[in-house]
């Protein structure tokens, strides 16, 4: 069997053995996103070498939602730099919930950036002109992590704007503690987009496989973002990742990791490769149950773990 067969069995075997894995639901606080197929299971994979793997759904489009987080971090780190970026939100593994009120005493910053909280100031900090301006900057930076262009699932995106109650109630928050970069709903507008932009399983395993080449796009070569942004990024994904269970996610599959509530999980193995899981059930912290059990499985039989 050649290497290539040897990876795409792997990935088969791994959605076989997980097909089955717990129960969970599929996210309808966006309306939108409770039309999701619960069947759906995809795996995928990005090497080093440009090559792709894949078992399962990998081609069908789902909306990126909190996985696009780690990408906009990239970019705003990129623009303004860790020391100014770090003034607007923090960078700790809060333990809080994926959307939960996130101010820290005294700076009234967002602990956690890969929360709503840190996720929105951070989409607020990217430069641009306007609000359009905005949103095509972080589309464009997407496209380029993805190596093709990326279209925007404009029911999604009304569905998020019209049942977006909780995080205009955080952006008001931040709004009134003076650390959010600009007006609540311009903000929100773009960062509801941001969530609604269409992905594959495939897209998502060459993003992650672009921050596990330092930055640069495994298939198309290009410099997405520089090295050292990489690595801070993937920093961030190891410890903020996984919301209130990333501790627990460093211990038992030790990669740093991005979930998401359409059902994409995105796992990182630096300078080797991108892994991406998709499946819409989600467990109780709002990521994958099929996803984080295919990751875990993958980590442990192949000891992936970092540490
Ligand atoms: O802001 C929200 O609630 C969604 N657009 C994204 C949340 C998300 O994906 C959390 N991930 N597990």
């Amino acid at each position: 069997m050649s290497g290539l067969d040897v990876i795409t069995e792997a990935l088969t075997r791994v959605r076989e053995e997980c097909a089955a894995a717990g129960t969970g639901r599929v996210a309808d606080y966006i309306p939108q996103l409770g039309h999701a197929d619960p069947s759906w299971f995809a795996l995928a994979l990005a090497s080093m070498d440009g090559h792709g793997y894949q078992a399962g759904d990998a081609e069908v489009p789902f909306t990126i939602q909190s996985v696009s987080k780690p990408f906009v971090h990239a970019l705003v780190l990129a623009e303004l730099g860790a020391d100014e970026l770090s003034r607007w939100v923090a960078a700790e593994p809060s333990g809080e919930a994926f959307n939960a009120i996130s101010l820290q005493p005294g700076t009234g910053r967002p602990a956690n950036p890969m929360i709503n909280a840190g996720a929105i100031v951070t989409t607020g900090l990217v430069p641009a002109t306007g609000a359009a301006g905005r949103f095509e900057r972080i589309r464009a930076l997407l496209s380029a992590f993805a190596g093709r262009p990326l279209d925007l699932d404009e029911q999604v995106y009304e569905s998020e704007r019209a049942t977006g109650d909780r995080n205009r109630a955080l952006a008001y928050l931040m709004r009134a503690a003076g650390t959010l970069p600009g007006a609540v709903d311009t903000v929100l507008d773009t960062y509801f987009r941001q969530c609604s932009v269409l992905v594959t399983t495939v897209d998502l395993a060459v993003m992650a496989g672009t921050l596990a080449n330092g930055g640069r796009q495994p298939v198309t070569g290009e410099q997405v973002v520089p090295e050292p942004v990489a690595v801070q990024v993937l920093a961030v994904m190891a410890t903020c990742g996984m919301y209130d269970v990333a501790g627990d996610w460093l211990l038992r599959v030790g990669l740093p990791a991005k979930s998401g509530v359409s059902g994409g999980v995105i796992a990182v193995s630096p300078a080797r490769f991108g892994v991406a899981a998709f499946s819409p059930p989600l467990d109780a912290a709002g990521s994958s149950v099929r996803g984080v059990a295919a990751l875990r499985t993958l980590s442990q039989r192949f000891g992936l773990h970092l540490m």
